[in-house]
């Protein structure tokens, strides 16, 4: 997640602008229409997302920032996003990654809206263990997600990205955006340290906004860095004492602009979601970078902030993003929204 200075709201567009949003997401959308569709819209000025995670059965799991909330949408029938679970003690959620089957971790901490500014300190990282939860048709909760804090993480200055090392490993890693550093924690005890840290994940001058997503392919951990404008690697070890330890050297892959979460797919190209360019940035392991969806008139991508693939068979080609709404900075004379699930159908671009 990141931020920037508001342009000025005009009113007049306001209205305008929301009755056709409002449009968009009553109309029954025909996958003729466009390959990138606003699936769900929060109300102004609420579900402000920062992450976002897909359960094996396909639903998806969605991180606020503007409330400690993550909420569980259906992609299938996008009418309600639910709450799954209202986290005491901090006001938003960032990263979030799968560490057992269905069951996950989550960052917890302070950032001030309307200073658009971390509070140092104030992080944590939580299991939401899905395996329980149940709704009825309704919408109504009948067993709730079991949910525990695995550990205060007071040393943190921006917990932002997350990923776990490979399936099984009682390690997830986490980025410090403020910090410029990564940070490995034990999901079973709680423990943690820092494993990485280098130039390339520092914020450098301007936004206080470094090392953001993270993610690994081929054993080597790739990641974005949104004010210095790249997305860089580092080799690493996955399992044994060292951990998320580094095997080699730091690398910059691409210069491509701005970048905060990412996802790849199954011949490691990254997608990443570009928040205040409004866009979704294909980018080739050996470094090419191409723009595949959205643009700086984007409205349907404003403030983007992660991606995932959808993992049934129905929605294996499908990424869906979460945005801010424009948290950050907006489309020229738009005005803020509620955060947004899209869903762009990448077999179609
Ligand atoms: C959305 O909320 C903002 C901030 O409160 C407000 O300025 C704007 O008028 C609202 N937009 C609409 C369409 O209600
Ligand atoms: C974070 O916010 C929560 C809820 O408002 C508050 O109780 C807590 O003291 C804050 N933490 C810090 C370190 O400011
Ligand atoms: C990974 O760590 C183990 C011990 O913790 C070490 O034996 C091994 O050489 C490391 N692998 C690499 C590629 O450095
Ligand atoms: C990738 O980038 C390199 C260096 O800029 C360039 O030489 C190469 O043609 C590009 N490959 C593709 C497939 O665009």
């Amino acid at each position: 997640m990141f931020f920037k200075n508001q342009p000025l709201l005009l009113p007049g567009f306001i209205a305008a602008l929301s009755l056709s949003l409002a449009r968009g997401v009553l109309s029954s959308p025909t996958p003729e229409v466009s390959a990138t569709r606003i699936i769900f819209q929060f109300p102004n000025g609420t579900g402000r997302l920062e992450n976002i995670a897909v359960r094996q059965n396909g639903n998806l799991l969605l991180d606020v920032i503007s409330a400690p909330e993550v909420r569980q949408l259906n992609p299938f029938n996008p009418t309600e996003a639910l709450l799954v679970h209202s986290f005491p003690g901090v006001q938003g959620m960032f990263g979030i990654v799968e560490f057992e089957p269905d069951v996950f971790a989550v960052i917890g901490g302070n950032f001030s809206l309307d200073t658009i500014t971390t509070v140092p300190h104030s992080y944590s990282l939580w299991k939401v263990d899905m395996r329980p939860f149940k709704s009825d048709e309704n919408g109504n909760i009948e067993s709730p997600a079991a949910v525990t804090k695995i550990a205060s993480i007071p040393e943190g200055l921006l917990l932002n990205g997350a990923t776990i090392l490979e399936p099984g490993s009682p390690y997830v890693l986490l980025a410090d955006s403020g910090a410029g550093t990564v940070f490995r924690v034990n999901v079973h005890t709680g423990e943690y340290k820092v494993v990485l840290s280098d130039e390339t994940m520092t914020t450098g001058p301007g936004l206080a906004i470094g090392i953001n997503g993270i993610h690994i392919f081929d054993s080597v951990l790739y990641y974005t860095n949104t004010n210095r404008k790249l997305f860089a690697k580092v080799p690493i070890n996955l399992s044994g004492p060292d951990a998320g330890t580094a095997t080699g050297a730091y690398e910059i892959v691409a210069n491509n602009g701005y970048g905060d979460d990412f996802t790849f797919d199954a011949e490691g190209n990254a997608y990443v979601a570009t928040n205040l360019d409004f866009s979704i940035q294909k980018i080739t392991l050996p470094g090419n970078f191409s723009t595949i969806a959205g643009g700086a008139d984007s409205v349907a991508l404003e403030g983007d902030s992660a991606a995932k693939f959808g993992r049934t068979a129905k929605d294996r080609n499908i990424l869906y993003v979460c945005t801010s709404g424009g948290l950050a900075g907006t489309v020229a004379d738009t005005y803020r929204t509620g955060g947004k699930v899209v869903a762009i159908d990448v077999s179609r671009l």
